[in-house]
């Protein structure tokens, strides 16, 4: 079984790594990876992950699930941006809205889950989150 949280973190190597490429190459495909797959990642941790988080810690949920609405706004955005200079813009907003929330999760949320759920509930978790990031990126 795979821990949510090596998974979720695995999100967040790979998303920071496509911000890299994209900053680099400004690349408009990259671009559209960067959106797909953070946008999986949110909806999965906003299903799976904050309902718990909240009944452990409504305020730390509640800060969390307005970085991912501000998020979704930034991808919307940038989705449906009519020139590249508006996404380039939203992207870099993105980016570090996005390594701001990550440095956030990893040093108050996921310490959290870590310490309150057990270890085969975090397995559980992280299949389920697993499963569900499969079926929003194969729609
Ligand atoms: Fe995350
Ligand atoms: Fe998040």
């Amino acid at each position: 079984m795979i821990n949510a949280i090596a998974v979720l973190e695995q999100d967040h190597e790979e998303i920071k790594a496509l911000f890299s490429e994209f900053a680099d190459s400004q690349d408009m495909h990259v671009a559209t990876l960067i959106c797909d797959h953070l946008m999986a990642h949110i909806r999965a941790e906003d299903e799976l992950v904050y309902p718990i988080l909240a009944k452990l810690d409504p305020d730390l949920a509640a800060k969390a699930a307005t970085d991912h609405t501000h998020a979704k706004y930034l991808i919307a955005r940038i989705q449906s941006s009519a020139g590249e200079g508006d996404a380039v813009e939203a992207l870099s907003l993105l980016g570090e809205a996005f390594h701001a929330h990550v440095a956030a999760e990893v040093d108050t949320a996921f310490p959290l889950l870590m310490a309150k759920l057990s270890h085969p509930e975090l397995g559980q978790l992280g299949e389920q989150i697993s499963e569900r990031k499969r079926m929003i990126q194969a729609t």
